[in-house]
């Protein structure tokens, strides 16, 4: 244990994040509280054809990371298995937020099948504040595309980014 009562621990938390949303930024920011380290992976996840490339995800998520000064917060991105990658980072900790009830099956389902893959792990879920446990990328999306307002959610360069993306589509 460190001064400040932290055990020395790295913590990934994965996801998509096509894009970014304040409700992730709110699970890293409660994530880096608790540990000494934390990296968001962001997968390399061609299935769900995301709108924004691994790069432009990675960009978002250092420049929010920057603007909080949380030296201890890295970004770095994985493709396949999750476990295989903490593996490769010696890290036995995954962060997860859970919105709604609806969520936890899918958050069951994917603790257990990690820690099957790799018994040494631990999935901490921490609760999505309620401001931002309705939202989620595809919504963002979607109300972008249909010319909705999202500066409640989304940083101001997702903003710009999405209306370049959308522009680039029609
Ligand atoms: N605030 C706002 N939105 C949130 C949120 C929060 N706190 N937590 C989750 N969401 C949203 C996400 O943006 C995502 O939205 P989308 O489906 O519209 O893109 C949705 O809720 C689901 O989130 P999540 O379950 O984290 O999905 P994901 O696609 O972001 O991440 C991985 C899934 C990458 C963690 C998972 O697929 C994985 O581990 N892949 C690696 C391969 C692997 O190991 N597979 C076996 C797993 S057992």
């Amino acid at each position: 244990m460190t001064d400040t009562g932290k055990k020395e621990k790295t913590a990934v938390y994965p996801g998509t994040f096509d894009p970014i949303t304040y409700g992730h930024i709110d699970i890293i920011k409660r994530a880096s509280n608790i540990f000494n380290n934390v990296i968001v992976a962001v997968a390399d996840d061609r299935e769900k054809n995301p709108i924004f490339t691994i790069e432009e995800r990675v960009s978002f998520i250092k420049n929010v990371i920057k603007e909080s000064n949380k030296d201890h917060v890295k970004i770095d991105s994985f493709s396949g298995l999750l476990v295989d990658y903490l593996k490769e980072k010696n890290a036995h900790i995954i962060i997860r937020g859970l919105r709604v009830f609806t969520d936890f099956d899918r958050e069951f389902a994917y603790a257990s099948m990690n820690k099957k893959l790799f018994p040494n792990i631990e999935t901490v879920i921490l609760m999505t504040s309620e401001k931002f446990s309705f939202i989620s990328s595809s919504l963002i999306k979607e109300v972008a595309t249909l010319g909705g307002c999202i500066k409640d959610y989304v940083p101001e360069e997702v903003i710009k980014a999405l209306k370049e993306k959308l522009q680039k589509k029609k």
